[in-house]
């Protein structure tokens, strides 16, 4: 049999950097990303589907700038919602699956308990809206997809809080942090692990979808605060600033979010047999690799 070929949208970020190191012993990976291809201009997206004839096609590649959506909200669309409709078709047409991920932005984080695939989206805000059309896109398509919900992603690399936050303690002797909205946060190896292990189930000799197209959530298990993540992991820095609980309403922002973003894992868990590591976990292995790549600097 010969290897099979990923496609992997968004090479440079979070999750498709991670992807590529993943999947790399499942199949050829082949990434792409902006400016060669560019979701506002979809013949790119086509041309590149077309040029690699994929048997799988992950897109890890959107628009994540949640606060600047809401003033420029076009290019999210194009990205978050068009883009993948597109993808999806392109799959469809050459019999391939197709990999993507969402957001817990599409819930209103108004639901005291985890959030389950079956309750009704209702984003708060313009990123959650553009990728709650993208999710509906995908499935109006009707090829073989799987759409990953995930939340707080972060990892050794890349933007993200845990980055953000580790430089700002250097700099400020105080940092007021955001204490009332409850996620999980979720690292990008474990999220390129866990679509790893889905895309070898696929390619594996007996395997194939089989029906198991649809939403899943893909956290990391356990929750907490932006507050309660950020002081986990300074409180082992060397020196650590002030850390102030605050409300959101001292924090204001362009984009409203979600109170509470807990997502429930069990359908993942009994579809993929994907089960993911507390979170405090797989903070520990981030920092682990932080600091070593700083001792050997
Ligand atoms: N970050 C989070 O906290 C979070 C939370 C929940 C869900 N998610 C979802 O998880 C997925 C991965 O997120 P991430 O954090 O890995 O994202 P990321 O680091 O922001 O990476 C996004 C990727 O998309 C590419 N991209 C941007 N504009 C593009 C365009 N016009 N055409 C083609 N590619 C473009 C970026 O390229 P450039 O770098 O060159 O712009 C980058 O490679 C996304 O679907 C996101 O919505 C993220």
């Amino acid at each position: 049999m010969s290897i099979p070929k990923i496609l992997v949208f968004g090479r440079v970020g979070q999750v498709g950097w991670e992807l590529r190191h993943k999947l790399a012993c499942i199949g050829r990976v082949v990434s792409v990303d902006y400016p060669e291809i560019d979701f506002s201009k979809p013949d790119t997206i086509r041309a590149a589907v077309r040029a690699a004839e994929p048997n799988v096609i992950i897109n890890a590649a959107a628009y994540t700038a949640v606060d600047k959506a809401e003033t420029t909200p076009d290019p999210a669309w194009a990205i978050n919602a068009t883009g993948p409709g597109v993808i999806a078709e392109e799959a469809k047409r050459l019999g391939a699956l197709m990999v993507h991920y969402s957001t817990d932005y599409v819930y209103n984080g108004a639901k005291p308990s985890p959030w389950v695939e079956t309750d009704a989206p209702g984003p708060l805000n313009v990123y959650g809206q553009t990728k709650l059309a993208g999710d509906e896109a995908i499935a109006a398509v009707g090829g073989d997809y799987v759409i990953l919900r995930t939340s707080w992603v972060y990892g050794a690399r890349g933007a993200n809080f845990l980055l953000t936050m580790l430089r700002l303690a250097k700099e400020r002797p105080e940092l007021r942090i955001v204490d009332d909205q409850t996620g999980s946060p979720t690292t990008s190896e474990c999220i390129a692990q866990a679509t790893a292990q889905i895309v070898a189930q696929v390619l594996a000799p007996a395997g194939g979808l089989n029906g198991r197209s649809g939403v899943y959530h893909l956290t990391s298990s356990g929750a907490t605060t932006w507050f309660g993540f950020a002081k986990t992991f300074l409180s082992k820095q060397p020196a650590v600033p002030k850390l102030t609980p605050i409300p959101t309403s001292e924090y204001p922002v362009p984009a409203r979010r979600p109170v509470n973003s807990v997502l429930s894992c069990q359908r993942i868990a009994d579809t993929f047999g994907v089960r993911m590591p507390p979170w405090e976990d797989a903070l520990d292995l981030v920092l682990e690799t932080l600091s070593e790549a700083s001792a050997t600097k």
